[in-house]
């Protein structure tokens, strides 16, 4: 258990750097797989999913070595090919290691990948494409065993543009017999960064970062070099940080074109937004209106990642917001913890009701998931007096340095390590 320690009321100003992105890197481990060489991963941040991922990496046989923040991954030998089930049961990107494994081994074996608890996270799309290439299922109890004499081109249709599912079949197609297409897939920028590594390494893949996909299946994939790009998730969750605080964060390499949901909230706020070249400017400001209306979209709509953030700044916005939750059904569960700092939050099946006010108190608040712990983190940084976030540790999952950043940019923040029954 960690315990968050943070003052309100102070303002944050300086300069933030952006780690690595979480969900870019994941599937790029998982694309590790398909060659017989060393991948070199630059800016992968060293955060708990990573060290997960490493871990089955290693079961499988790869060898994995890191340089500061560069992780060199050896796949020239594997020796296994199922998924040691208490490390799929820590994180739901496990299912991407399907299509890799069947690409490189023909056969997998994993247990129903677990993650953060945001809703039921099914994984039928990612199941149905396999199949569609030539893979067979056979499930038992936990276990999903996966067997292929070979994947096949296919046309798959997803009923939901997955980022998981889009992921899997590119990891699959990429040295299957034929042509995929995918449509209604993910445009995400993580499937373009998977899309991008995967062609270095040698794969036939046009139309990424939009919503039809083909892949020509290649023979053979060889060792690739690359450097992973920021996380537009952190760096949205800095941002709304600054918004929710007054305060005045310069970034020097920020996706800002991956985050112009944020912009336009920043235009309604009448905050300052300014781009200049690769970095970017941000500047909140005392009174600002409630946003009446935002629903979660796949991308380029609003990241639902960002949700449990935003509706921490609306906690202090003039008038009422509401937020409709289209991608997760239990992803409100920081808002419950927002009312023990005196926030007026309600939640109405699929939608978050706020009514700003101007004081928030300080509160002990329990973490639920990864991004409802930041939001629990910048709603502490907006309340006045001292706060407590408890954690399991999931916001080690996907925030490299998040005490240390806030601390640099001027945040009264300090992180504890306790045992659970303080
Ligand atoms: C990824 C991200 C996560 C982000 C999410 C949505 C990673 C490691 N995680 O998760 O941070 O919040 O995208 O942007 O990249 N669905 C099905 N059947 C399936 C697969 C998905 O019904 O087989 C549904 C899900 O329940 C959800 C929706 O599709 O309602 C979108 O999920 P998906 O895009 O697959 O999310 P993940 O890839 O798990």
């Amino acid at each position: 258990m960690v315990h968050y320690e943070i003052e309100g009321g102070h303002r944050l100003e300086g300069e933030c750097r952006i780690q690595g992105s979480k969900n870019a890197v994941l599937p790029m481990m998982a694309a590790a797989l398909l060659q017989k060489g060393t991948v070199i991963l630059h800016n992968c941040p060293r955060i708990l999913d990573v060290f997960c991922m490493i871990r089955i990496l290693e079961h499988l046989g790869c060898r994995a070595d890191w340089e500061d923040n560069t992780l060199m991954i050896d796949a020239y030998e594997l020796r296994n090919c199922s998924v040691p089930r208490e490390e799929a049961k820590k994180m739901r990107s496990s299912v991407i290691l399907l299509g890799a494994l069947l690409g490189r081994c023909r056969r997998a074996v994993l247990s129903y990948p677990g993650g953060c608890v945001i809703g039921a996270r099914p994984i039928d799309l990612h199941l149905t494409a396999l199949e569609k290439m030539g893979a067979h299922l056979c499930q038992e109890e936990e276990d999903i065993y996966v067997e292929t004499e070979g994947l096949k081109g296919a046309k798959i249709s997803l009923r939901i543009p997955s980022v998981g599912a889009t992921e899997n079949i590119l990891l699959g197609a990429v040295l299957a017999d034929g042509t995929t297409i995918i449509r209604n897939a993910a445009r995400e920028p993580e499937i373009v960064e998977l899309s991008r590594m995967l062609r270095q390494m040698g794969a036939k893949i046009t139309g990424d970062g939009t919503s039809c996909i083909c892949i020509r299946g290649v023979r053979k994939l060889h060792e690739t070099e690359i450097t992973v790009i920021p996380d537009r998730i952190v760096a949205g969750t800095y941002i709304l940080a600054a918004a929710g605080c007054q305060g005045s964060l310069y970034f020097p390499q920020v996706p800002a074109r991956q985050l112009v949901c944020l912009k336009e909230l920043f235009i309604h706020w009448r905050m300052t937004w300014r781009e200049d070249g690769a970095g970017l400017y941000v500047c909140g400001r005392q009174n600002y209106p409630a946003v009446p209306y935002l629903e979660t979209k796949p991308y380029p709509g609003f990241p639902t990642d960002l949700q449990s953030p935003l509706a921490a700044v609306l906690l202090k916005a003039e008038g009422e917001s509401h937020i409709r939750e289209t991608i997760f059904e239990s992803r409100f569960r920081a808002a419950g913890e927002f009312c023990k700092m005196g926030a007026d939050v309600k939640i109405e099946k699929e939608v978050c009701k706020i009514r700003g006010s101007r004081h928030l108190h300080g509160a002990v608040m329990d973490a639920y998931e990864l991004r409802g712990a930041a939001a629990l983190i910048v709603a502490g940084l907006m309340a006045e007096g001292c706060s407590v976030v408890r954690d399991e540790g999931f916001l080690m999952r996907g925030y490299e340095h998040i005490v240390e950043d806030l601390h640099e940019a001027g945040a009264s923040i300090i992180s504890r390590r306790c045992s659970p029954s303080l």
